[in-house]
């Protein structure tokens, strides 16, 4: 029982950086696929924040919604790479222009998030808890670099 804490600890400090940084505050002004893009990061985090909080213990965990957060993340995936595609960005967006001038490194992060999400998602059809813990840290992981490449820092 004592090991959990630890492992706990990890889910926090991984979420910090996802979901802290998907306050509203700077959005004012973004339009169109720009505001979509923002608006399906932060169904994402918070897809994320629940997994997280099952896996922490502070929600009751449930196979079935577990079940429905992966699916819409991986829903999202797929609609995030279509709505970065065009290369729209606007004053409020925190694209970096590397995803346009890289799409070829964009595209791999791109994938290896999508490959992430799937193992996630075969791993929810296991309906134990525990067996999503590695899956999720390593979507985690995917989310984090991406970010760090891509985005530019608040
Ligand atoms: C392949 C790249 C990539 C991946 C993977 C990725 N993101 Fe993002 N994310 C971005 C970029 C680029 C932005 C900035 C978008 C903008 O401001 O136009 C962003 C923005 C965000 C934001 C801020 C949204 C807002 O309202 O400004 C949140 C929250 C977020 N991502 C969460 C996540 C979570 C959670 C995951 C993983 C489940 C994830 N992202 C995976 C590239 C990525």
């Amino acid at each position: 029982m004592k090991r959990t804490a630890p492992r706990a600890a990890v889910l926090l400090v991984l979420l910090a950086g996802l979901v802290v940084g998907g306050g509203s505050v700077a959005h004012e002004g973004a339009t169109g696929v720009v505001a979509e893009r923002m608006h399906g990061m932060k169904s994402m985090a918070e897809d994320m924040k629940a997994l997280a909080e099952m896996l922490d213990g502070k929600r009751p965990f449930s196979a079935d919604d577990a079940k429905a957060r992966v699916a819409s993340l991986h829903h999202t995936c797929h609609q995030a790479q279509d709505l970065f595609s065009n290369g729209k960005n606007d004053h409020a967006s925190r694209a970096l222009p590397a995803i346009w001038e890289h799409p070829d490194a964009f595209a791999a992060a791109m994938a290896g998030f999508d490959r992430a999400v799937e193992a996630l998602m075969t791993a929810t059809q296991t309906a134990s808890l525990e067996s999503l813990r590695a899956p999720f840290l390593d979507v985690g992981r995917q989310c984090s670099s991406c970010h760090e490449d891509f985005r530019r820092p608040q």
